[in-house]
């Protein structure tokens, strides 16, 4: 169609714009100017009965190759999508007694939650990290990173990365090392010996501001931090919740993904809310459940749960001792962005 014979009609006119790649903001704008976020990622509980099975059988079924033997966790709202929030990717990875997952580095940052089983470690930027049931590793941005197991269980870990927003944003690299292990290059333990000591700080390290240079933050210490402050009121949004912190900064450990966990006290039902941004959910210990957009999901360990952007969400316990949530989050980039809001009902 010329461009004359389409100023016609309304609907020519229309057809036309749209064959040259337009469109009004008036044809849209019913749709799009929502006035609240309309996220496609619905809430999803993915139950460990079911994980363990499936992550037990790929062990037979799947050798460690190339790439880890790691379950991605899709949404069903996101149309087979590589995300289990419309920003980050939660996976439950396995690793058997004398394997080794490979060394790579990637843009997208990524964190490490010990689900089942000791004496794994993941390798970063030449320190070996060893993994304990409940403990948070971290893998920064772009710094080369293996897991082996040289222990005799098999250990099972929830991995969560900010894939999805990296490839929002078109920055997705990802790089193999030349050979299976990058080379070790410092002692076990020795971040947590440099920054993990309450309070104090080595004198003669530089100071890093974007990415926490603490790797392992160990359940030991996050678990007698939660108990500590049991008698406290805590939130009525999320009871004695705790964020894993940069040690010099106080800022959130990862520049793209928060990591939080919280205690739920026997009884304890928590008020409900809305938050921009999403959460990934992985139950510690305890049973409870969490009602999202009127949804029920009861839980119990090693549980995962989705959690989209503004559904309205609350917690309760509904065991007999304590309940323990970790969570990892996007809210530091909506932070930096000033995007960041909560409503209460
Ligand atoms: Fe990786």
């Amino acid at each position: 169609m010329n461009a004359p014979d389409a100023f016609k009609s309304p609907e020519a006119f229309h057809q036309y714009i749209h064959e040259q790649h337009m469109h009004g903001l008036w044809e849209i704008s019913g749709s799009q100017n929502t006035p609240l976020p309309t996220p496609e990622a619905v809430p999803h509980l993915w139950p460990w009965s079911l994980m363990e099975q499936v992550v037990r059988q790929s062990c037979v079924t799947v050798p460690v190759g190339n790439d880890r033997r790691a379950m991605q966790l899709y949404n069903p709202g996101l149309g087979g999508r590589w995300a289990t929030t419309n920003t980050l990717i939660a996976a439950v990875q396995v690793l058997m007694p004398t394997e080794v997952a490979r060394a790579h580095r990637h843009s997208p940052a990524a964190i490490r939650f010990i689900m089942e089983g000791n004496g794994a470690y993941t390798a970063v930027e030449g320190e070996r990290l060893m993994m304990k049931k409940g403990d948070l590793v971290l893998t920064p941005k772009w710094q080369w990173h293996d897991h082996g197991n040289e222990g005799n269980e098999t250990v099972v870990w929830m991995d969560g990365l900010d894939v999805p927003l990296v490839k929002m944003l078109d920055a997705f690299f990802f790089e193999r090392y030349p050979e299976v292990t990058a080379p070790t290059t410092r002692p076990v333990g020795n971040s947590q010996a440099l920054y993990g000591n309450a309070g104090v700080m080595p004198t003669w390290v530089k100071r890093q501001d974007a990415i926490s240079p603490l790797m392992v933050y160990s359940y030991d210490k996050v678990r007698e931090a939660l108990h500590a402050l049991r008698d406290e009121e805590g939130s009525p949004y999320e009871g004695i919740a705790l964020e894993y912190t940069h040690p010099q900064t106080g800022g959130p450990a990862l520049p793209t993904i928060g990591n939080r966990i919280q205690m739920l006290r026997p009884g304890e039902k928590l008020k409900p809310r809305r938050v921009t941004g999403s959460s990934v959910f992985c139950v510690v210990e305890g049973s409870g459940r969490t009602v999202i957009d009127g949804k029920v999901f009861d839980w119990v360990p090693n549980d995962i749960l989705a959690l989209p952007s503004w559904a309205l969400h609350h917690h309760e316990n509904t065991g007999k001792g304590e309940a323990v949530l970790f969570s990892i989050n996007d809210r530091p980039v909506l932070e930096k962005l000033e995007l960041y809001r909560e409503a209460a009902e």
